[in-house]
């Protein structure tokens, strides 16, 4: 039976990150997965989270079974971290949410709750996307459609092929959206565009999908949430799916969630049975550190002082990162790149070919996608001068 299944070839991001691991130049600079590198090239574990995990191993008595929805402080956590404290969806108690292993998981589990409600539903996606969203929501049978977004000539949002693309989705359609640090091409919504796309999801009977999984690291954890919350103000239903691997950096933790917010408080109780019985057939329950640690950071206040200090430094680390990047870049190679400092959270699109990309993989040990697409947050001070200088000479 297993001898008919044929080799896969590596996948796009991790894949490619393996490579760069295995690769001996000793000048490799690994632009590939989205994680934040501090300026030793270390993804660190925040002090906040450190100061959580402790305190749970001194007083946890047990490893029994979380419930397929998770942890209960966590969801109280993640729902006001994304919603807002002050969210009028939740005072209505129209909101539910379920823990998740990571964004990823939070992504599935609003694609099995789509194709529940409405099977075979369409499902719009931004060209580009992150490619992961492709299997997590077509292999639940989900049909996905794709419109314009990304325009490399200006290297920011074509807003106008959205706007025009999806004049073509019919009621009862959902629609993906990036709630920020848009991933790949770090092009943000303004809240303008954001309205605008408000009308049309509430003319057209369309339902928003909101993938957030880098809230805090574009403009800050309220700014990067408001596009999301003006949705949630205008719609009477929005399914988000939100991580903490970025913003708490429990990445290997697989700590996300998937919240409703429903019509009514009826409904939020029935989407939560719905999303708790796809959890069982899917995984059963989520992984319980990560969230038992996300739910005392995002609960607990002086925790949450130390931990919105932290994010807040990397936030500005990473804008500062985009200054000196552009600069870099512009002195050896002579073009603008502007772009770089107008956009958003780690990734930005440098305009590359994939022949080019692969150039600088082979030659240089520089790892960025084939898309051209680089994690700024892998950049330091030592590295920055090696990966301008390798862009200039492949360009
Ligand atoms: C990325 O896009 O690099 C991250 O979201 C990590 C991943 O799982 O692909």
């Amino acid at each position: 039976m297993l001898q008919g299944l044929e080799q896969l070839s590596s996948d796009l991001i991790l894949g490619l990150s393996d490579a760069c691991r295995a690769d001996p130049n000793p000048n490799k600079v690994n632009l590939t997965v989205g994680i934040y590198m501090n300026e030793a090239g270390v993804c660190p574990v925040f002090e906040a989270v450190q100061l959580a995990q402790r305190a749970i191993v001194d007083e946890e008595v047990t490893k029994a079974y979380l419930s397929a929805a998770g942890d209960a402080q966590f969801n109280t956590g993640i729902q006001r971290l994304t919603l807002g404290a002050d969210s009028i969806a939740l005072a209505d108690g129209r909101v539910s949410s379920i823990q998740t292993p990571g964004g990823c998981g939070g992504l599935r589990i609003g694609a099995e709750i789509i194709q529940a409600a409405s099977p075979g539903a369409r499902v719009w996606i931004s060209d580009p996307t992150w490619p992961v969203h492709i299997p997590l929501l077509g292999s639940v049978g989900l049909q996905l459609q794709s419109y314009r977004y990304y325009d490399p000539a200006s290297h920011g949002v074509n807003f106008d092929g959205m706007v025009e693309d999806l004049k073509n989705a019919r009621a009862g359609d959902v629609v993906l959206l990036h709630g920020c640090c848009h991933n790949p091409c770090g092009a943000d919504l303004s809240l303008a565009q954001w309205a605008i796309v408000a009308d049309m999801l509430e003319q057209q009977g369309l339902t928003p999908f909101v993938d957030i999984a880098y809230q805090g690291l574009g403009d800050g954890l309220e700014e990067d949430a408001a596009g999301l919350r003006l949705l949630i103000s205008r719609l009477p239903e929005v399914i988000v799916a939100a991580s903490c691997s970025k913003n708490i950096g429990l990445y290997r933790e697989r700590t996300g969630a998937t919240i409703f917010v429903c019509r009514d408080e009826a409904n939020a109780s029935a989407i939560l049975t719905q999303a708790q019985a796809a959890a069982r057939r899917v995984y059963s329950m989520p992984p319980a550190h990560g969230a038992l640690v996300a739910g005392r950071v995002l609960t607990d206040d002086n925790l949450g002082v130390i931990w919105r200090t932290e994010l807040s430094a990397m936030c500005q680390r990473i804008n500062g990162l985009r200054t000196n990047l552009r600069r870099a870049l512009e002195t050896t190679c002579g073009q603008d790149f502007a772009f770089i400092e107008r956009e958003k959270g780690m990734f930005s699109f440098l305009g590359l070919s994939a022949a080019q990309a692969v150039r600088l993989r082979k030659e240089f040990g520089v790892y960025m996608l084939d898309s051209s697409r680089i994690n700024v947050a892998g950049i330091n001070a030592r590295n920055i001068d090696y990966v301008a200088q390798s862009v200039s000479e492949v360009l």
